[in-house]
């Protein structure tokens, strides 16, 4: 199949209303959002969502996301909107907030992988916006990358993971925020963070009081443990290159990577410090710079596997505010392997 790219940043572009039909006629689109790309499918045809699992050699176990346009459309998904979801909503929505609630019958077992909820998230993006509204219907989307591989920022990286695959992409241009949303499950007696991204655990604790973080945030799931997002037990956003995060500072990192430079040694770090390295560097965003390090670290990803590196020695970012997101996909780039350095390493 040939994948037709649609170049705009037009809300009211007629090929939207294009886009949309294909996706009322079970097509798959890929569509631009402020967190990263998604793939497309109307939520409510299983045999269209099934095409977005085969497209992107995704577990059948590993749910999707049911993305709206208007907040109307979100009742019928869920048995219930609790009060705290509401204010969530208010705050938050349009943007990359991702709520699952317990499931109505209107979603299908395909779309949330056998489990009794949803994840359902309204984005900002006026592009994505003015495609589910093509469409008129949810679609289910997740990130438009094959299974496992980093996730697309731009529209060229949605046709190097899946040209040829889909029907169709949307290229608005690269991404704002550059991390998938943050994932938050209100099913249990406390709402807990499954993954985060542009919503940080700050800014939902100042509407939520309480919080949880799953351990599976920051660690890897122990043998046998069962995830919470099922999302969290597959080996994640890995370039081919093996990528090992190193904890110290600038200087122990640079004396580190001096130390054990071989051929296909690349690090990953921040702009400001490329220049000082003795191997060939790959940069994702500034120094104490949570944001462009977000927009940046999934291109950086690719770019490492593109560049023929080997190993990678990646600079630890910070963790707090979006810096928790950045970490928690660096981490599992780096199949989490950290090492830290010693004052006389
Ligand atoms: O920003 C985003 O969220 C992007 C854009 C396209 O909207 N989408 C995205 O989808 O990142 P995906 O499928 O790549 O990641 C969704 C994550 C997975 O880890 C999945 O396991 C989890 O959310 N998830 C989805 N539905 C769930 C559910 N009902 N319960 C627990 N986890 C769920
Ligand atoms: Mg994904």
């Amino acid at each position: 199949m040939k994948t037709i790219r649609i170049r705009t940043t037009d809300p009211a572009d007629e090929r939207l209303k294009e886009a949309g039909a294909l996706l009322r006629r079970g097509g798959l689109v890929a569509i631009p959002t402020e967190t990263v790309y998604g793939l497309a499918a109307n939520a409510f045809d299983e045999a269209a969502v099934r095409g977005i699992f085969r497209a992107k050699g995704r577990p059948a176990d590993n749910p999707l996301i049911v993305h709206i346009s208007d907040i109307a459309q979100w009742a019928p998904l869920v048995t219930a909107i609790p009060e705290r979801a509401k204010l969530l909503a208010e705050r938050f929505w349009p943007g990359p907030l991702t709520m699952i609630l317990p499931k109505s019958d209107l979603i299908g077992k395909v779309v949330s992988g056998g489990l009794a909820t949803v994840a359902v998230r309204f984005p900002s993006h006026p592009i994505a916006r003015a495609v589910i509204d093509a469409a008129g219907v949810p679609l289910a989307a997740p990130s438009a990358n094959t299974s496992g591989r980093p996730s697309p920022t731009n529209a060229s990286d949605v046709l190097e993971d899946l040209g040829g695959k889909i029907d169709a992409v949307v290229d608005a241009g690269p991404c704002s925020v550059g991390v998938e949303s943050t994932v938050l499950s209100l099913c249990g007696e406390t709402p807990r963070l499954l993954r985060p991204g542009g919503v940080t655990p700050e800014m939902l604790r100042e509407v939520l009081g309480e919080l949880e973080i799953d351990p599976a945030v920051y660690e890897n799931l122990r043998e046998g443990a069962v995830a919470a997002s099922p999302g969290m037990k597959y080996k994640h956003y890995a370039p081919r290159a093996k990528v090992v995060l190193l904890k110290g500072s600038f200087a122990q990192f640079c004396a580190y990577v001096a130390a054990h430079a071989e051929e296909g040694t690349f690090a990953l770090c921040f702009a400001e410090e490329a220049a000082a390295l003795p191997v060939p560097t790959v940069i994702y965003g500034s120094t104490n710079d949570s944001a462009t390090q977000a927009q940046h670290i999934f291109e950086a990803l690719r770019e490492v596997d593109r560049r023929g590196a080997k190993r990678v020695f990646a600079r630890l970012p910070a963790r707090d505010g979006l810096g928790l997101a950045v970490f928690n996909r660096l981490v599992r780039a780096a199949a989490f392997q950290i090492l830290t350095l010693e004052e006389d390493e």
